[in-house]
C-alpha cells in the first residue's frame, strides 16, 4: 500500500531536534521578541520620530496658503521659482506639485521652524539631500514638522516617490544661511533706520 495523506507513513519518520537546532531556535526566538519589544521602545524612545502636526487640509486651500506665504515673504527669485524667507520660528510652508517644490525656502540657523508640507497633485517624497531625512508628501494631509537647520548651506530636496515622467526633475532647495542678529538676546535691527 502507498502511502497517502489518510494514511500516515509507517513508523517514527521524524528525528526529534538536535540540541543546536533547539538553542537557534532559542536564539532567533529571543531576538524576535527584542525587535518586537523595541517598535513601542522605538516609538515613544525614539530621537527620529518626527515631532509635529499633522491636520487634513483642502490641496486648493494649501496652495493658496503658500501663494500668500510667498506674497508675505518673497526675497527674489531662483531658476523661476520664489525664494522666501519667512521670519524666524514662523510657519514656512512648502507645495510639492508636479514636479517642483514651492518655494525656494531661505531659513536662519539655529532657529526652530514649523516646515509644513503637503503635495497639491499626488503623492511625493520629501528626501532632504545629502542628510537621509525622508517625508511622505501627501495631498489632503498638511504635515507640519517641527525643524531646526544646524548646519548653513544649500540643500536640495530631491522627490523620492515616483510621481511620473518629470519625477527625476522634481529638485527644490532650502538656503540656510548664518544667524543674522549675532547675540541671541539682541533685536533685529529695524528695517529702514527711522530716517
Ligand atoms: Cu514628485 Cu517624484
Amino acid at each position: 500500500m502507498h502511502t497517502t495523506g489518510m494514511t500516515g507513513p509507517r513508523g517514527v519518520w521524524w528525528k526529534p531536534a538536535h540540541a543546536s537546532e533547539k538553542v537557534w531556535f532559542t536564539i532567533a526566538f529571543v531576538w524576535c521578541m527584542i525587535l518586537f519589544a523595541m517598535m513601542p521602545l522605538w516609538h515613544l524612545r525614539g530621537g527620529q520620530n518626527p515631532s509635529g502636526i499633522r491636520a487634513k487640509v483642502d490641496p486648493d486651500a494649501y496652495r493658496a496658503r503658500v501663494s500668500q506665504f510667498i506674497q508675505d515673504y518673497q526675497i527674489g527669485t531662483d531658476n523661476n521659482l520664489p525664494v522666501v524667507a519667512p521670519p524666524p520660528g514662523s510657519d514656512v510652508y512648502l507645495q510639492g506639485q508636479m514636479w517642483a517644490w514651492i518655494p525656494v525656502l531661505q531659513l536662519e540657523e539655529g532657529v526652530e521652524y514649523t516646515l509644513h508640507l503637503s503635495s497639491v497633485d499626488m503623492n511625493h517624497g520629501f528626501n532632504l539631500y545629502p542628510f537621509n531625512i525622508n517625508f511622505q508628501v501627501v495631498p489632503g494631509y498638511d504635515y507640519g514638522l517641527r525643524v531646526t537647520p544646524t548646519e548653513a548651506g544649500d540643500f536640495r530636496i530631491v522627490c523620492n516617490e515616483f510621481c511620473g515622467v518629470g519625477h527625476h526633475l522634481m529638485v527644490g532647495k532650502i538656503v540656510v544661511v548664518p544667524r543674522r542678529s549675532a547675540g541671541a538676546s539682541s533685536p533685529a535691527p529695524a528695517l529702514g533706520g527711522g530716517q
